[in-house]
This record gives C-alpha cells, sequence and structure tokens, in this order.
C-alpha cells in the first residue's frame, strides 16, 4: 500500500490547454507580485503537490496555528507558515500576477486576504530566535509583516539549471517510480550538503531496513557560504554511481529554500518527502540546524509531539556518526566501542575550511570523487573570470 499525500489528496495546481492560456492572457492585465526565488520555490513546489493539501499562501487562521501550535486551522499537522510576503496593493477577490525573478508569469492568485503577521512572534515560536544572525530570521525580517493569501493556479514552474533536468522528479512521478521498482518501503534523504561519510553511513543503514533510498537534496536558496546545489549534484551523481548500488537509490531535487529552522523544520521536510511517497525520513544530528540555535536532537524530539498516526511518515533517527579508528569504520556511540579520542567527527562545516584553505579532505570525510569535485570548484571560483 502507498502512503498517502498529507491531508489525503496529492495537490496539483498546474493550468493546462485552455485555462492556462486564459490565465497567460489576463496575467499581462492584472498587478505583478514579484517573487523572491524563496517565494518562487515555495510555489513551485506547491504546484506540484510537494506542499499539499496547501492550494496556495496561507492566511491568518492558518499562520496562527502554525506558529502556535503546529497545525493547520483544520487540525492537519504544519510546522512552518507559507505565506507571501507584499507590499503590493490588494484587496479580496483582486487577482495578481505572480513573476519570477527572471520576470516570466508564473501564476495567478486571488486574493482572499491581507493581513499583517507577527514577525516576532514568528521567529520565536518557528525559529526558537529573534536573533538576526539566524539566517531564517533575517529573511523572515527582511521580507517583513505584511502578507497576501489565496488561492493560485500555476501557468509555468521556475527554470532549473540544464544539468537538474533528470532529476525535477514531481511528487507524482516518484510515487510512480517507487511503485514501477516495487518499492513499498521507501526512506527519504534530505540534504543541504555533499554527501560525506557520515551522511552516507546513515543513509546506508536505513536502506537496510526498508526497499529503496530517495536521495532528495534541497536545491533552493541556501546561505552564501553552502556549497552551490550545482556542485552537490555533481557530488550526489559521482558517490551513487561508485559507492551506491543504482537500483535501490533514486536522486531528486526538492526545490525549496533552507529556513534553517532546525526542529520546525525536520517535521516540514518529513512532510514533504511524504508527499514524494516516502514512507520513512532520515533525522540526524541537529537537522536543518544552524549555529547554535538547536539542541543536537532537538529536531528528533519534536517528533514526539505528535501522534505517529497524524504524520504517517516514520522519522528514522540516527546520532552523531563518526568515524571509528578502533573498528575502522563509520559508526555512532551506539555501535562502536570507541573512546571520544578515537572518534573523528566530520562535518561539513570543517570540510569546507579544508577546502578554502587548500587542504584535501581525508577519505575518512569524504570519498575522494567527491573530494576532486569540490576542490575543482573551489578552485574555479577562486579564478579570476576571464573577461
Ligand atoms: S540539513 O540542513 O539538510 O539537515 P545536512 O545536509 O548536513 O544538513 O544533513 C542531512 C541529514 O543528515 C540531516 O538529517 C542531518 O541531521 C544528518 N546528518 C548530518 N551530519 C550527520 C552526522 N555527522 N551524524 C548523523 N547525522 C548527520
Amino acid at each position: 500500500m502507498t502512503i498517502s499525500a498529507h491531508g489525503g489528496e496529492l495537490v496539483d495546481l498546474l493550468a493546462r490547454g485552455a485555462e492556462r492560456d486564459e490565465l497567460v492572457s489576463l496575467g499581462g492585465s492584472l498587478a505583478r507580485v514579484e517573487l523572491t526565488s524563496k517565494q518562487a520555490a515555495d510555489l513551485e513546489l506547491m504546484a506540484i503537490g510537494g506542499l499539499s493539501p496547501l492550494r496556495g499562501f496561507q492566511g491568518l487562521a492558518d499562520w496562527g496555528r502554525v506558529v502556535d501550535e503546529m497545525r493547520l486551522s483544520d487540525g492537519l499537522p504544519w510546522s512552518i507558515p507559507v505565506t507571501l510576503a507584499s507590499d503590493v496593493e490588494a484587496t479580496q477577490g483582486d487577482q495578481l500576477a505572480l513573476h519570477g525573478p527572471d520576470g516570466r508569469l508564473l501564476g495567478v492568485l486571488t486574493v482572499e486576504e491581507v493581513f499583517e503577521r507577527d514577525v516576532e512572534r514568528e521567529a520565536e515560536r518557528v525559529y526558537r530566535t529573534t536573533d538576526d544572525k539566524h539566517p531564517g530570521v533575517a529573511v523572515l525580517r527582511a521580507e517583513g509583516a505584511r502578507c497576501i493569501a489565496g488561492p493560485v493556479r500555476v501557468v509555468d514552474l521556475p527554470d532549473h539549471p540544464e544539468a537538474f533536468q533528470p532529476y525535477l522528479l514531481p511528487p507524482a512521478e516518484s510515487r510512480e517510480a517507487f511503485a514501477e521498482r516495487g518499492w513499498k518501503a521507501i526512506v527519504g534523504f534530505q540534504t543541504r550538503n555533499p554527501i560525506h561519510r557520515a551522511h552516507e553511513y546513515i543513509t546506508k543503514a536505513a536502506l537496510e531496513g526498508v526497499d529503496g533510498l530517495f536521495i532528495h537534496p534541497l536545491v533552493g536558496d541556501t546561505k552564501s557560504d553552502d556549497i552551490p546545489a550545482s556542485v552537490r549534484m555533481r557530488c550526489y551523481e559521482a558517490l551513487i554511481e561508485g559507492y551506491y548500488p543504482s537500483d535501490r537509490v533514486l536522486l531528486a531535487i526538492n526545490p525549496a529554500a533552507m529556513r534553517y529552522a532546525g526542529p520546525r523544520e525536520a517535521i516540514f521536510h518529513a512532510l514533504i518527502r511524504k508527499n514524494y511517497g516516502c514512507t520513512h525520513f532520515i533525522v540526524g544530528r541537529d537537522h536543518a540546524g544552524v549555529g547554535d540555535y538547536y539542541g543536537t536532537y532537538d529536531a528528533q524530539h519534536i517528533f514526539g509531539e505528535f501522534d505517529p498516526h497524524d504524520l504517517e511518515i516514520e522519522p528514522l533517527m540516527f546520532e552523531h556518526a563518526f568515524y571509528c579508528k578502533i573498528t575502522k569504520g563509520m559508526a555512532t556511540t551506539k555501535t562502536s566501542p570507541a573512546g571520544p579520542e578515537d572518534r573523528v567527527f566530520l562535518s561539513g562545516t570543517k570540510v569546507r575550511e579544508m577546502l578554502t584553505e587548500g587542504r584535501r579532505p581525508p577519505e575518512e570525510f569524504t570519498r575522494p570523487e567527491v573530494a576532486d569535485i569540490l576542490i575543482e570548484a573551489m578552485e574555479s571560483e577562486a579564478a579570476p573570470v576571464a573577461q
């Protein structure tokens, strides 16, 4: 039996045929909302059903209940508001043309409500901090309080680089792909980093208990010191080719932007993967965290606040993985006898530091094929651009 979309029905907001033609010609006469790349990514994910049951940008009732109780106004679990912050003049019943960052018309929104959200409360409840240095809080503050809510119809999706095209797999298609392969239990893996040895370890440990692994890197906005998605995609390809059984793994992109909301985002990430058809979801150390804002396992504990039947997708939790010098392999304290001196902890940040200093990360950190791609990317970034 396949897992249902969140709320029961996989949403599809893409207008086709005559409806699309009408919206495209209508779009030219409507007031324009210039979407940020984050808003365009939200629209894309919503359009293809990744944010089911959402059919538009949320209004005040949903915003308030999501912020305070992690529920939609109908009671369904939801952990991060999906709102459209905008200063464009609008009143209830208006239609607005939503344009992507490249100027293209992406969709039309019918205004249901214009409201002011309490930015401080959203920061405190969702991000657990009001610190401007938190990248998610900084985006929230820059967006501001005023939001426009209402259902959307989508005429076009934002563009993605050529190299991502094979990995554009909307939820309806990932579900088909799982069924074709005969996978019933599928574990989803969220990542915003190259897959290092710790990630490889937990994904493989998870795969031991299920039929397939859905590697689903987030390719929307990330903070400026994260490795760009285009470089990461090459790393995922190389790693899967060399180190995973190709018939047990599926790679696809998640267009969403990172919020760095730690625990709240872990729930959000899990619900998105449920919509893509995953039955299980990996939550490791400091999932979707940044800096010291969250405890190492806060993103695991938050799942305890829900009745598992409400979420349906099952979290697979992993402790902080490290290279164990005694067993000469990846492990956690659950599987290794090593004391602190025999544990080598790896982190994306550490690898990045080494790469910036021109040092090659050791094999206990990163597979050589991945290190080569990262080093080459760093060098070409550092090289002066030819005029
Ligand atoms: S995240 O922002 O997408 O969470 P990252 O790509 O580093 O960042 O992590 C992807 C997943 O791997 C998350 O579930 C995270 O908790 C987990 N993870 C990352 N590093 C480790 C590690 N050393 N040990 C255990 N889990 C880890």
